[in-house]
């Protein structure tokens, strides 16, 4: 299972070298749109970088309020061996490892200005960055601009719309993973997040109903009506999460403190308690993990069966450029049943990759 994720991983990374970014006139229009990925979903400063940060178990993210995320960020974790030092690279600056991670969320925003300028202005460009880390799970994250009402100073009238066709031409796909961020201190009612994501996927089956922020609530309420799924029930349990507060940020209090606040936190809340072990951000981490949401194992053996349908339907090609050679490697290890693509694939990418 974990090389299957992996192994989508690299079929994106790929698709993305070969100029394929999904929908595009590119040799290869649908592959990309196949593969399993997981966005967050939600309104402007909901908390949806944060919530990626904290499942990544990493800080690299830029976050605060405001419009902060104005790029699309395309975030693959591969995960190494035991003792394997941690890096990061950007598809937009290859062999360049980065260790610190301050300098990730420095290039992260220096990237945005660099197509958007220091403005409130977004870019539907995306990012392209990897993580290797022996700490994380395969996967692919999707952070997204927030869902607004109102364009602000310095914004054009269109870029409500512009958002939030973004963020659905992400989230519409059949195989994209919603994570569906809402603050507590808001009424369910009133979320941008569930609103979107019903649309898009009204069975609710690739939908996870995630509730941030249950720290800033108004005291003497508490958030066991969406928690509980008496308020608006979804297919999956509702996760609640508490985050780093911007005074937490500002005070540069580390991943691993947060993790053990936001523990203790449900152990030790009168209203909470009871649901401590399926709350908080690593609990979420988990659940995206590996073969533990078993929508996510379906989803990528519909994307395999797509693909191959796909390969049926433009026939072998021979290989003559990256392209036709990543339908014939997929050809070749994409056939016997049971776990079909698997290993030995990383050895026989074309080595550009
Ligand atoms: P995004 O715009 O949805 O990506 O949200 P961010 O992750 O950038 O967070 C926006 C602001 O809300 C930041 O100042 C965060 O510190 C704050 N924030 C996010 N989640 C929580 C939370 O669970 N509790 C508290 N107290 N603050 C949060
Ligand atoms: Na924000
Ligand atoms: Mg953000």
């Amino acid at each position: 299972m974990e090389s299957l994720i992996g192994l989508v991983n690299r079929i994106q990374r790929a698709c993305t070298v070969l100029g394929d970014h999904g929908g595009a006139d590119g040799a290869l229009p649908t592959l990309w749109e196949a593969l399993p990925s997981v966005a967050v979903v939600g309104g402007q400063s909901s908390g949806k970088s944060s919530v990626l940060e904290s499942v990544v178990g990493r800080d690299f993210l830029p976050r605060g309020s405001g419009i902060v995320t104005r790029r699309p960020l395309v975030l693959q974790l591969h995960k190494t061996e035991a003792g394997q030092p941690e890096y990061a690279e950007f598809l937009h600056l290859p062999r360049r490892k980065f260790t610190d991670f301050a300098l990730v969320r420095k290039e992260i925003q220096d990237d945005t200005d660099r197509l958007t300028g220091k403005s409130k202005q977004i870019s539907p460009v995306p990012i392209h960055l990897s993580i290797y880390s022996p700490n994380v799970v395969n996967l692919t994250l999707i952070d997204l601009p927030g869902l607004t009402k109102v364009a602000v100073e310095g914004q054009p009238e269109s870029i409500v719309q512009d958002i939030e066709n973004m963020v659905r031409s992400y989230v519409e796909k059949p195989n994209c993973i919603i994570l569906a961020i809402s603050p507590a201190n808001q009424d369910i009612a009133t979320s941008d997040a569930i609103k979107l994501a019903r649309e898009v996927d009204p069975s609710g089956e690739r939908t996870f109903g995630v509730l941030t922020k249950l720290d800033l609530m108004d005291k003497g309420t508490n958030a066991l009506d969406v928690l509980e799924g008496r308020a608006y029930r979804l297919q999956h349990p509702w996760v609640g999460i508490v985050n780093r507060s911007q005074q937490d940020i500002n005070k540069n209090v580390d991943m691993i403190v947060a993790r053990r606040k936001e523990r203790e936190y449900f152990a030790n809340s009168p209203d909470y308690s009871h649901l401590s072990n399926k709350m908080g951000s690593e609990y979420l981490a988990k659940l995206l993990s590996k073969g533990s949401i078993p929508s996510i194992t379906s989803l990528i053996n519909k994307s395999i069966d797509e693909l191959e349908s796909e390969m049926d339907h433009l026939g072998r090609p021979i290989a003559v450029d990256a392209g036709a050679q990543l339908y014939t490697i997929l050809e070749l290890y994409g056939r016997p049943g049971g776990d079909r693509i698997y290993g030995v694939f990383d050895n026989q990418l074309p080595t550009a990759l």
